[in-house]
């Protein structure tokens, strides 16, 4: 194929986040609230998810296209049986260069070796607040924070770079900034803040209960001094800070206030196979059809091609105008943020 391969906005493609499973043990409101994945929602059935074979063989073909970093997903990936069978997988694909992975961490004590051992070195673990009823509250489950803490801690331990996710909402969890700060600094584990995003379409959202990043930057400096430090690679999502007197890190992630739409480099696959170009698409390509079609690796390659190379996407930037339409968007939990 042709490389470098761009999109209309002249964008390279150099991450892919997949989905492995659209189920999760959590029902976070701002994600997958309750009132609308109840007991009897239709998550799809194991034949509709692409088979490991099939992952592996799509992620080769986006290696050829200039993908070097692979971040797994859910719903809560390690509902997916034999996950660490995937990984020792998608590890040794030439091209290759980084396998993550994003979790709610409440199964990780189970999984932990075993994904260390099949070549995992980075987690990404979601937790919103350190008080015990607000984070029963918030994951929609009543489940304590005790276990996740833990793991939180054994991972890094087990040689695992870690980082904290917690999505701030104004109102909800906002006072929870400056105890996860403390805490996390002092484990010397990083934390990233998240700005709540308008994905999906029962999540709540309303900007009055976006905290922006600088707000969220204002509200740590009162209490601890952080700088700046340089981006480690071109479209780095988070912004990065250090604390003065620790060698963890803090970050944030401003897709409301300041969007990173023109140096958006992912692409996003489903557990059942679509290919979506941006968090906040209506419609994918369906890749699984033309898998399970018999598609030769040429006439894959070429669709991978078409999609991004006619990319436009850029929501955040656009925000404004998006929200005056009815546009359904797809489930935060279906595509894995
Ligand atoms: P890296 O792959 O290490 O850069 O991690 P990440 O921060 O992209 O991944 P993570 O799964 O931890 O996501 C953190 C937050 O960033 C979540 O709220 C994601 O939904 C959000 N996010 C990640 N990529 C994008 C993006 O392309 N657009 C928008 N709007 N949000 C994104
Ligand atoms: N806004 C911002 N981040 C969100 N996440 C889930 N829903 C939202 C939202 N509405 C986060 C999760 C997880 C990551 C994949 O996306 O907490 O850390
Ligand atoms: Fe599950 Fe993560 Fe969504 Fe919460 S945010 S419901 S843990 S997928
Ligand atoms: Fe990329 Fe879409 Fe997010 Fe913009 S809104 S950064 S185009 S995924």
């Amino acid at each position: 194929p042709a490389l470098p391969l761009r999109d209309q906005w002249d964008r390279p493609l150099r991450d892919l986040r997949l989905s492995v499973i659209d189920r999760c043990n959590f029902r976070c409101s701002y994600c997958m609230p309750k009132e609308v994945f109840g007991d009897d929602y239709a998550f799809l059935p194991p034949s509709e998810l692409l088979s490991f074979d099939e992952m592996e063989r799509l992620i080769r073909l986006f290696a050829l296209l200039g993908v070097k970093k692979i971040r797994l997903t859910g719903g809560e990936p390690l509902l997916r049986q034999d996950l660490p069978r995937l990984i020792e997988r998608l590890v040794v694909i030439p091209g290759i260069e980084d396998v993550a992975m994003t979790t709610n961490g409440v199964l990780l004590d189970r999984y932990m070796e075993e994904l260390h051992q099949s070549g995992l070195r980075r987690l990404n673990i979601s937790l919103d607040a350190l008080d015990a009823e607000l984070f029963k509250h918030m994951n929609g489950r009543g489940y304590p924070p005790t276990r996740i803490l833990h793991n939180i801690k054994e991972a890094k331990r087990r040689g695992f770079k870690v980082r904290v996710n917690m999505v701030v909402q104004r109102g909800v969890n906002d006072h929870e900034i400056i105890p996860m700060a403390r805490y996390f600094k002092e484990q010397e584990i990083d934390l990233c803040l998240i700005e709540f995003m308008d994905v999906g379409n029962d999540n709540g959202w309303d900007m009055t209960r976006v905290v922006t990043k600088r707000e969220m930057i204002a509200k740590v400096t009162e209490a601890m001094s952080i700088e700046p430090l340089e981006a480690r690679y071109y479209g780095e999502v988070a912004a990065r800070y250090r604390y003065h007197d620790s060698d963890a890190e803090i970050h944030f992630i401003s897709s409301v206030s300041e969007s990173f739409c023109s140096t958006c480099t992912r692409a996003r696959v489903s557990s059942d196979g679509k290919l979506f170009t941006c968090l906040f698409a209506s419609s994918g390509f369906d890749l699984r059809e033309e898998l399970r079609a018999g598609a030769s690796d040429a006439e894959l390659l070429a669709s991978l091609v078409k999609v991004w190379s006619n990319r436009k996407d850029r929501y955040s930037d656009e925000r404004s105008v998006h929200q005056q339409s009815n546009r359904r968007k797809i489930d935060m939990s279906y595509i894995g943020g």
